[in-house]
């Protein structure tokens, strides 16, 4: 009901007419060239009538369901089999988004199908003007980009479109698949040539089935044209209609084309009795062309292209008719390919792509499908030109019309909504599990060392205990290793007449008190002030961020038990939670690696004792930055100047 190849039937919007007899008209008749069949034959007229009734239900059911409001992409976070991932927008345009293609610098060409090329630049994205005039009707406008191989070298875009070139047949106006390509300059499309453009005898009134995607490999350019909604016409070889070409890339036919010397045959021609592909890849490893292509209602393709192959349509196929009424009974003939794997029911396979990026490994050769009518994203694992398992790994989100790994090896997606159609261009941006490292074995204390002070240090049934017993220096239990941005976790319990704290970043220079460690200290702090989770700078600046009046903070520490805490240390931003309670988020210069640890301190005076636990001790350490919970403003700015260099 929200419109998908048709226009939506629950908005405002009649194109036909909004009384009950306008649709009764275009259901029992249908809009033949814009691929909207008759029902008349299947369909009685109290039947059409209870179409009508639904229909007008459906509209007011949507006014106060809100569906006509969501159906804008959704973005969020994604989980699949192999990898997790979210849904970032690089840009959006308010028509169908067609095609995406990646240039050297990484920027980005994108068609919206009303006729506008874009350049997009980090997320901004500038018009190209001066492209050729488009058809923009039913299925045709402005379809594929594609930079030459030898772009860098050559600055050759290629684009396809469809091009009503003024030909009429009986007073309709007619039109076909063209492709151009031009170079762009300060944002100018110009140079233009004509690499493929068929006679105005070849072209259609029909608005549907223009195909169109490009392949280079080797010196050729492949694309697709669809049957134009005439379906006999794939079958015929001295029309274009219904074909995969194979031409050079400066438009010339290589005479090598298997139909090159047939009498009558259109001699670009490389494969035939193909309906509508909109989707060719070349496999990364085999270099085999691979096309889907849109059957009627149900029997979507994925074929191996190979030259000469009569893939088949009208005469054979596994869907039928959009009214339910069967095609043919004919699923194999003689002489025709069968489908390497077919979608019953269709899911109207759209852009296709071999993921070969690294950021998403285990998806490496795979093939993405982008369906439009499903809205979703499938992976095909493909083994010795067979599907050998299919996962959903995008659902929902919008139509899918084109799919394609940028240099960067995160996965682009061109998802469409209508009525009123709008594109917007998402990146699949993987989202890693972290990888929690832990810094304590508990069985003993390989990776760290009792440094200056003599206190005992113990480890018992997963805990580290260290007691208080030097009167003379402070004792500090570190990490061997150094550490620079990181999330640590863990937990700690003082117990007793004691001070204690987490050191980070901490440092020892033997020119420096005799190597005493020093640097950043989370404190611990059992006195009644209850500064635990301010920031001490032992043998520097002393307190950075004292605890003075974040009493959320302060109670949540419990003295003398267990105590769980987060640090985290990103460049010069730091944030601290205490039992999951913010304690601090601050911005300091000064220190960016160093060891990690706990202060026993010294005996007090006046005696006393105590002693500190500490158990549970992760970190992560690889690629911290991308793990941190939300987003990290600083309250507290500390070496002001420096800082403002970085912020
Ligand atoms: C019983 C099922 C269907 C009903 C009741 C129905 C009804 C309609 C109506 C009332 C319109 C005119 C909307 C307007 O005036 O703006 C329309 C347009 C259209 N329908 Fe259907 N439709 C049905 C099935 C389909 C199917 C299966 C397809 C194609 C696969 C289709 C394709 C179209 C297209 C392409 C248009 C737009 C025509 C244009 O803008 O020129 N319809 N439909």
């Amino acid at each position: 009901m929200e419109g998908g190849q048709g226009s939506s039937l629950i908005d405002e919007v009649w194109k036909y007419g909004s009384t009950d007899d306008d649709i009764a008209k275009v259901i029992r008749e249908g809009v033949p060239n814009s691929g909207m069949a008759p029902w008349k034959d299947v369909l009685d007229e109290e039947q059409t009538r209870g179409l009508i009734i639904l229909i007008r239900e459906q509209k007011q059911l949507a006014e106060t369901t809100g569906i006509l409001e969501k159906v804008k992409p959704l973005g969020g976070v994604f989980s699949t089999e192999l990898h997790n991932f979210k849904l970032e927008k690089v840009t959006e345009v308010d028509d169908i988004l067609w095609s995406i293609a990646f240039l050297p610098d990484q920027s980005i060409l994108i068609t919206q199908r009303n006729g506008k090329l874009w350049h997009v630049v980090y997320g901004q994205k500038t018009e190209v003007t001066g492209i050729p005039k488009v058809r923009n009707l039913g299925q045709g406008g402005l379809l594929e980009v594609a930079p030459h191989p030898n772009y860098k070298r050559n600055g050759w875009v290629y684009l396809s479109f469809s091009e009503d070139l003024g030909h009429k047949i009986d007073g309709k106006n007619a039109s076909m698949t063209t492709v151009v390509r031009g170079r762009i300059k300060n944002n100018q499309w110009i140079d233009e040539e004509e690499i493929f453009r068929v006679p105005p005898k070849y072209h259609t009134t029909r608005s549907g089935h223009y195909g169109s995607r490009f392949i280079f490999k080797d010196e050729y350019l492949f694309f697709p044209i669809g049957d134009r909604q005439e379906e006999d016409s794939a079958q015929n070889l001295t029309v274009p209609h219904g074909k995969v070409h194979r031409i050079y890339h400066d438009g010339r036919i290589p005479e090598e084309n298997p139909f090159y010397n047939t009498p009558g045959a259109y001699k670009s021609i490389w494969t035939y009795g193909n309906r509508n592909p909109q989707g060719l890849d070349m496999h990364p490893v085999t270099g085999d062309l691979w096309s889907t292509e849109h059957g009627p209602r149900g029997g979507d393709e994925l074929n191996v292209i190979r030259p000469a192959i009569n893939y088949g349509w009208p005469v054979i196929t596994y869907g039928m008719n959009y009214d339910g009424t069967p095609w043919t009974d004919k699923t194999h003939m003689e002489g025709m390919e069968q489908p390497v794997f077919y979608w019953l029911p269709s899911i109207a396979v759209s852009g296709i792509d071999f993921y070969e990026g690294e950021k998403f490994s285990g998806w490496k050769n795979n093939l993405l499908v982008g369906g439009m009518a499903s809205e979703e994203v499938q992976r095909l694992v493909i083994k010795d030109q067979k599907v050998v398992h299919r996962e959903t790994i995008l659902k929902k989100q919008g139509r899918v019309r084109d799919i394609s790994t940028g240099p960067d090896g995160t996965i682009y997606v061109a998802l469409n909504t209508r009525s009123p159609n709008s594109g917007t261009l998402y990146r699949f941006v993987p989202l890693e599990e972290p990888h929690w490292i832990s810094l304590f074995n508990g069985r003993d204390l390989s990776g760290w060392e009792v440094r200056n002070g003599s206190s005992t240090v113990l480890v018992d049934n997963g805990t580290m205990a260290a007691f208080h017993q030097d009167s003379t220096s402070h004792t500090y239990l570190t990490t061997k290793k150094s550490y620079g941005d990181f999330i640590l976790e863990l937990d700690v319990k003082v117990v007793g007449d004691l001070n204690s704290g987490i050191l980070f970043r901490g440092q020892s220079n033997p020119d420096l008190r005799n190597g005493k460690v020093h640097g950043y200290q989370m404190e611990i702090d059992q006195s009644d002030r209850q500064w635990t989770g301010g920031i001490y700078e032992e043998m520097g600046r002393g307190w950075l961020h004292s605890m003075k009046g974040k009493t959320d903070a302060q109670n949540a520490y419990r003295p003398s038990e267990w105590n769980h805490y987060r640090i985290e240390a990103i460049g010069s931003h730091f944030r601290i939670w205490i039992n999951g309670v913010p304690s601090l988020n601050m911005v300091d210069q000064k220190t960016v690696e160093g060891v990690i640890g706990f202060q026993i301190q010294r005996l007090p005076k006046n005696g006393g004792g105590g002693a500190v636990y500490i158990r549970n001790i992760r970190i992560i350490a690889d690629d911290a930055g991308n793990h941190i919970d939300g987003i990290a403003i600083p309250e507290q700015v500390i070496d002001e100047v420096a800082a403002l260099e970085d912020l």
